[in-house]
């Protein structure tokens, strides 16, 4: 269990309670009004997919079901609450997209604590959670507004979409992948090198070693409108090694990422400069590998557009960010009816 970040318990402004249980990690968090972490705890089960490669949803939603009482503990006392009766405005959870039935526990769970405490419940869409968390790391109280739109690139295991974020709850979609997720491409390279599961910070750890020069794989649609492809280039890895059976990990593996990196910052500049935006983002937990945060960062200051990068604890699933957004909706869309079902394929709430 790892606690990426928390704070002493702030005075005033009850906290929404967050939890966040979509894929493989059990995460709750209490977020104050004024957008401070108060307590965000991450448990993650990697461990527990490793073996098989990839998450075995049967597998992560019983892990949820065993670990959410202790996640939830260790984010109330770190929040300075006690477990009973707490100051809370809220109790929200992720209800889509991601795994049934690792939705349904963290949904069960805050309807029932809602129910309990008597205090409004929010579901929160996971996509605009990641799209909050750059949002917690950079704005709040006594700080700008930030500088709409915001183009997000938003990577993560599931998806890869570029989004014009024009204010909270005011997303234009400017493109997508085509095939494969960024993360996915990630993991399944991963996969097939050996590096192990998750295969993010494998092949960023193996990358570090290695050139990424060594080996021109194709980078799909790079000078051509804002949608994003990876299959070609996973199809590309897999030939290249088979033909190169001596090529080192650490070269391919780099090769591999720096193609990833120089598609996703060319789609993102792309994006921020159809709209004018007033700042390039990352979501997501492809966004926490270090050469594509760097790589916007150039771009950005060469373009003088500000980049906004969430930190890295925030790019990976957490229940800040579900907590962050559920701020946002509680105060403009009010609560959300406590029959709200889980939807594994719940899709973004796009503008007109
Ligand atoms: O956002 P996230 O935690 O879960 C989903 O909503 O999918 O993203 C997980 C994905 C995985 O595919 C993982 O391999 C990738 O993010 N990832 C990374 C890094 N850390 C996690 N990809 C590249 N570099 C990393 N450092
Ligand atoms: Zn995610």
């Amino acid at each position: 269990m790892s606690t990426p970040s928390s704070a002493a318990p702030a005075g005033g402004g009850a906290g929404i309670l967050g939890i966040e249980t979509s894929c493989d990690e059990t995460a709750v968090a209490v977020v104050s009004a004024e957008g401070e972490v108060r307590s965000s705890v991450v448990s993650s089960q990697i461990e527990l997919h490793a073996a098989y490669g990839g998450v075995v949803p049967e597998i992560a939603g019983r892990a949820h079901l065993e670990l959410l009482p202790a996640v939830l503990a260790r984010a109330f006392s770190e929040a300075g609450l006690a477990r009973r009766g707490p100051a809370l405005a809220a109790v929200a959870a992720t209800s889509g997209p991601g795994l049934i039935g690792s939705l349904l526990v963290g949904l069960s769970e805050a309807k029932a604590l809602a129910l309990a405490w008597g205090i409004p419940f929010v579901a929160v869409n996971h996509l605009e959670g990641h799209l909050f968390a750059a949002l917690l790391d950079h704005s709040g109280p006594g700080r700008p507004d930030p500088p709409w739109p915001l183009v997000v690139g938003l990577v993560s295991g599931g998806h890869s979409l570029l989004i014009s974020m024009e204010g909270p709850g005011r997303y234009r979609l400017l493109g997508g992948t085509l095939d494969d997720a960024a993360g996915e491409a990630f993991d399944k390279v991963a996969r097939f090198l050996g590096l192990g599961y998750p295969g993010g910070p494998a092949i960023e750890q193996a990358a570090a070693g290695g050139d990424p020069g060594a080996f021109s794989f194709p980078r799909a649609m790079l000078d051509d409108g804002l949608e994003l492809s990876f299959s070609g280039l996973k199809t590309a890895v897999v030939r290249t090694v088979e033909k190169n059976p001596d090529a080192s990990n650490e070269d391919v593996a780099a090769s591999f990422q720096q193609a990833v990196v120089d598609v996703v910052v060319a789609k993102v500049v792309r994006g921020a400069q159809a709209v004018g935006a007033g700042a390039m983002c990352l979501g997501g937990g492809v966004a926490a590998n270090g050469p594509l945060r760097a790589a916007l960062g150039s771009a950005g200051e060469e373009l003088g557009i500000p980049v906004y990068l969430p930190s890295r604890a925030m790019c990976t699933d957490n229940a800040s960010m579900i907590a962050a957004a559920a701020w946002w909706q509680l105060e403009h869309l009010g609560p959300s009816p406590l029959d709200t079902a889980a939807d594994p394929n719940l899709p973004l709430r796009l503008l007109r």
